[in-house]
């Protein structure tokens, strides 16, 4: 909640604060923002980050935590992949890293959910997620993949231990 609150005002001063950039001459924000390039992750403005980290919590972090964490977490590592940090992510299971951050058409997350793929099994494994649901990690994907700093793990270690004892 209070990172939550940090990253909104964070954006509310961006976007208040008198900046010599923005003040000066006649250049839209946009603009300015665009000459910095394509969307690449290090050229992200503060603001860009801050909506992607909203983006991620409001879309992301759900759609891992109720539909792929029971079966990829520490204690069961189907197909060898965690995904729980974004650290699991970039790592991968046994087929390589989960993610190419940028790219969907080469993440094996969007060819796992797209459910088309010869090497990579549907998932989940049952129930295909919504179309939206889908739409929105692969957006999520070619937008950097970015993970908030303050999320170093998205479900705790008592909650797996619960997930576990569920089963
Ligand atoms: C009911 C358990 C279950 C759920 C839920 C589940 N998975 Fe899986 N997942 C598996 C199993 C089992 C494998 C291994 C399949 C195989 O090798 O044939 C796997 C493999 C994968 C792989 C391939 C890993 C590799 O390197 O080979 C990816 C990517 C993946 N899952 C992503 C997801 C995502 C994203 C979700 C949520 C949308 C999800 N899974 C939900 C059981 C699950």
């Amino acid at each position: 909640m209070f990172t939550r609150l940090s990253i909104i005002l964070c954006i509310i001063l961006m976007d208040t604060r008198p900046s010599p950039v923005y003040g000066q001459n006649s250049k839209s924000k946009a603009e300015t923002q665009n000459s910095l390039g394509e969307g690449a992750a290090a050229a992200l403005s503060i603001a860009e980050r801050a909506d992607r980290e909203i983006f991620f919590e409001a879309n992301i972090r759900p759609i891992l935590v109720d539909k792929c964490v029971k079966c990829h977490n520490d204690q069961k590592t189907s197909g060898g992949l965690k995904l729980l940090s974004h650290q699991n992510i970039l790592k991968g299971g046994d087929n390589g890293p989960a993610i190419v951050p940028g790219n969907s058409n080469k993440s094996l997350i969007s060819l796992a959910i797209g459910r088309k793929s010869e090497e990579i099994a549907p998932m989940p494994p049952k129930e295909s997620l919504a179309k939206n649901q889908i739409q929105d990690l692969n957006r999520w994907i070619n937008d950097g993949a970015i993970w908030p700093d303050s999320v170093s793990k998205l479900i705790s270690n008592s909650t797996q231990m619960k997930l576990e004892a569920g089963r």
